[in-house]
């Protein structure tokens, strides 16, 4: 296979920040991570499965996904109840890997994998098709988003939303905790009081690769999330944490150094 990371040497550079424009290669980015079955997917969808029947999101709410890349997974639980969706990212090449999914392209990746798994988790096994449907058509806008500015999502000045997903972003957009708190704060700005962000990642990571390439990360933890969450006002922290097993799980070959994963969910005080 062209893009086995174990075929090939890995370049000693460390990628980071305006780099995702030019060296991120979403097409190598599916393969290695996207393509075969992944425990440490799975983890994650369920994750997400239980953090959202937990929480109370109306029917035709509006969500925004922050840090999509070219991926759309981490809308497939909360996004059911969702009628207008927005994916955004820092990198043109994965907002137009999600509009080709959206479009139905004949070159689009394929994500019925994961619309089964979290159908199955729902206990709606033979509906998959019907909330890859929905989803298609609750993708209204793929954006531009840069966390790093006030508005992540300038020169757009949109309504705050009632929902916000994330996941394996904040860990990769990053440097430091400064920045992660301020990144932290811009994301709130743009839930509406009384939202629910959810926040999927990994813990103490400090890079991961895409092919022969490294990424930089920010290694977070509960503790460095959590003290972040309390400065701008975000309560009612529900977490999942899997750090057990789920590094044999994951992809052979592609050097990372994460100890586990984590999901959580919380919601923006109101007044
Ligand atoms: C590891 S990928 C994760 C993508 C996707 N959420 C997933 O789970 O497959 C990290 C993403 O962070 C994005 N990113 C990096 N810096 C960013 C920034 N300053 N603002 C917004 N997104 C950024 C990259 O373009 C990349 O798509």
């Amino acid at each position: 296979m062209a893009n086995d990371p174990a075929s090939e040497s890995f370049e000693t550079a460390i990628l980071s920040g305006v780099d995702y424009k030019t060296h991120f290669d979403t097409k190598i980015f599916l393969d290695n991570y996207h393509t075969k079955e992944s425990r440490f997917y799975d983890k994650m969808s369920e994750m997400l499965h239980e953090l959202m029947a937990a929480g109370e999101i109306r029917d035709g709410s509006r969500l925004l996904d922050v840090g999509s890349g070219p991926s759309i997974y981490s809308v497939i639980s909360a996004g059911s109840r969702c009628s207008d969706i927005i994916c955004s990212d820092y990198a043109t090449q994965s907002l137009d890997e999600i509009l080709k999914w959206v479009h139905s392209d004949h070159d689009a990746h394929n994500w019925q994998r994961y619309f089964e798994y979290v159908c199955k988790l729902e206990g709606k096994s033979d509906e998959w098709k019907l909330r890859q449907d929905h989803i298609r058509q609750a993708i209204k806008r793929v954006v531009p988003c840069d966390v790093h500015q006030e508005n992540p999502l300038a020169p757009l000045a949109l309504e705050p939303f009632d929902v916000i997903t994330s996941s394996l972003w904040l860990e990769a957009a990053c440097s430091d905790e400064s920045s992660f708190r301020s990144a932290v704060k811009q994301v709130t700005s743009l839930l509406k009081p009384g939202g629910i962000l959810f926040l999927a990642g990994v813990q103490d990571q400090t890079f991961y690769s895409v092919g022969n390439k490294r990424f930089k990360a920010f290694p977070l933890s509960n503790e460095i999330i959590e003290s972040a969450y309390a400065k701008v006002g975000l309560t009612n922290l529900s977490w999942h944490n899997e750090t057990s097993d789920i590094k044999k799980h994951t992809f052979e070959g592609l050097p990372d150094d994460f100890s586990g994963l984590f999901a959580v969910s919380a919601t923006r005080i109101s007044g």
